[in-house]
C-alpha cells in the first residue's frame, strides 16, 4: 500500500508541482480592449492589488494540461482544446470573460516553447502546465470584476503519486459535500478545491490518500475525488469487464482523462455505463466491482484499493491494481509518450 501521499515534495525526484520553469506567459483582459496579446515573461511573483477581488471573492479559475515528451524527440500537448473548452465553462459559471480556444492554446504551446530545455524526459514524466485566470480589479464591490489576468506557468513533474501506481485508499465524509446541484462543481473554480481541503486533511488523518465525494442531496452516490474523476470495473453477463463512472449530472468536473478512458476502452472492446454508484455497491458484502480506479491529467490512472466510510473499511479486488486499470492507463500513456499511433488527433505538437 501506498505510504507518500501526493506530496508536492518527493524525497527524490520532482514531486508534483514544486518547481516551476523559467518563464510564463501573460494577457490582460478589460472590458474596453479585451483580451492583451500574449506575452512571455520570466517566471516571477506578481504584483497585485491587495483588494484584488480574486483574493476576496473568488473569481479564480484553472486548468492541468501536460506536455508530454514524444518518443520521436518532439514535445506535445495532449488534447488542449479540451482543457480550452472546459476553462470557457468555468469562466461563463464565474462570470468572466471567455477566452479564444487558439490564444489558450497558444498560449500553453508558447511556453513549452519557451522552456522546451526544461520538459523532463525520465519515465514517467512531463511538464506540467498551470493555465489559469484570476480577477485583479480593485474593488470590494460583490459584482464581476472588470480587469483579470490570464497566466500561464509550468511545472515539471514526476508522476502525482510520489510513489507510483500503487493503490490509493480513499475516505467518504458522511457530513461534508463538494458540490450541490446548481453550484460550481463541475467549473474548475479554486473554490471547489478550497472547500475540499479540511475533508482532505481528515482523509490523511486516517490513512487515507485521497476523498471520495458523495452527493449532496442523500450522501449516498459516488460523485469523484478531490482531483479526480471514479470508476468502477464490473462484469458484463459474458463475464467480460464493464466500466461504470458516474454521469456527468453538473456536480462533478467532465474530466478529459474520463472521456478519453471511455474512448480507448471502447477501442479495446470494453463498454461504459454512465450511471449513479450507490457506495452500497463498494461497501457491501456482496461487491459487484472488482476493480476501481481514479483518474485525471495530473494523476493519470489510480487503482483504488480501498474505501473507508463510516462503517468501516472495504477492500476492493484484492486491494492492488487491477488488470483493466493497469492496461488502460498503459494504453494511454503509450499515446500520449508516442508509442501508439494518435489515431484520434489528441496530439498536439508545439
Ligand atoms: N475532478 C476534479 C475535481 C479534478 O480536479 C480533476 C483534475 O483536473 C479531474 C476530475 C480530472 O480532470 P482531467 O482528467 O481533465 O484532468
Ligand atoms: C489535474 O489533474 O490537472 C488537476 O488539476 C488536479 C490538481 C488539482 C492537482
Amino acid at each position: 500500500m501506498s505510504t507518500v501521499v501526493n506530496t508536492s515534495e518527493a524525497p527524490t525526484g520532482l514531486g508534483f508541482g514544486a518547481r516551476f520553469t523559467a518563464s510564463m506567459v501573460l494577457s490582460r483582459w478589460t472590458p474596453g480592449d479585451g483580451w492583451s496579446a500574449l506575452e512571455v515573461v520570466p517566471h516571477r511573483p506578481l504584483e497585485l492589488s491587495p483588494a484584488a477581488m480574486a483574493l476576496h471573492y473568488g473569481q479564480a479559475i484553472f486548468e492541468g494540461l501536460k506536455a508530454f515528451p514524444r518518443a520521436d524527440g518532439s514535445l506535445a500537448l495532449f488534447r488542449p482544446h479540451a482543457n480550452a473548452e472546459r476553462f470557457n465553462h468555468s469562466a461563463e459559471r464565474l462570470a468572466m470573460p471567455a477566452l479564444p480556444v487558439e490564444t489558450f492554446v497558444d498560449a500553453c504551446a508558447r511556453l513549452v516553447r519557451a522552456d522546451a530545455s526544461e520538459v523532463p524526459t525520465g519515465p514517467g514524466q512531463s511538464l506540467y502546465l498551470r493555465p489559469f485566470m484570476i480577477a485583479v480589479e480593485p474593488s470590494l464591490g460583490v459584482r464581476p470584476a472588470q480587469e483579470y489576468l490570464f497566466a500561464v506557468i509550468g511545472s515539471p513533474v514526476d508522476h502525482f503519486f510520489a510513489d507510483g501506481f500503487e493503490a490509493i485508499d480513499v475516505w467518504c465524509p458522511s457530513d461534508q459535500i463538494r458540490a450541490a446541484p446548481g453550484g460550481t462543481g463541475a467549473a474548475k473554480c479554486a473554490g471547489n478545491y478550497a472547500g475540499g481541503l479540511a475533508a482532505k486533511s481528515l482523509a490523511v488523518a486516517q490513512g487515507c490518500h485521497e476523498v471520495l465525494w458523495l452527493d449532496a442531496r442523500e450522501h449516498r452516490f459516488v460523485e469523484e475525488l478531490g482531483a479526480m474523476n471514479f470508476f468502477g470495473v464490473t462484469r458484463e453477463p459474458s463475464g467480460a469487464p464493464l466500466l461504470v463512472t458516474p454521469p456527468l449530472s453538473g456536480t462533478i468536473l467532465a474530466g478529459n482523462t474520463r472521456n478519453t478512458l471511455i474512448q480507448i476502452a471502447a477501442d479495446l472492446g470494453v463498454r461504459t455505463e454512465q450511471r449513479h454508484v450507490d457506495i452500497a455497491e463498494l461497501t457491501t458484502g456482496d461487491v459487484r466491482f472488482v476493480e476501481a480506479f481514479a483518474c485525471g491529467t495530473a494523476a493519470s490512472v489510480v487503482p483504488i484499493g480501498s474505501v473507508t466510510t463510516a462503517d468501516g473499511r472495504y477492500v476492493l479486488g484484492d486491494g492492488r491494481p487491477g488488470e483493466l486499470s493497469t492496461r488502460l492507463r498503459e494504453e494511454l500513456a503509450a499515446i500520449q509518450y508516442g508509442e501508439r499511433p494518435d489515431a484520434r488527433n489528441w496530439i498536439h505538437t508545439v
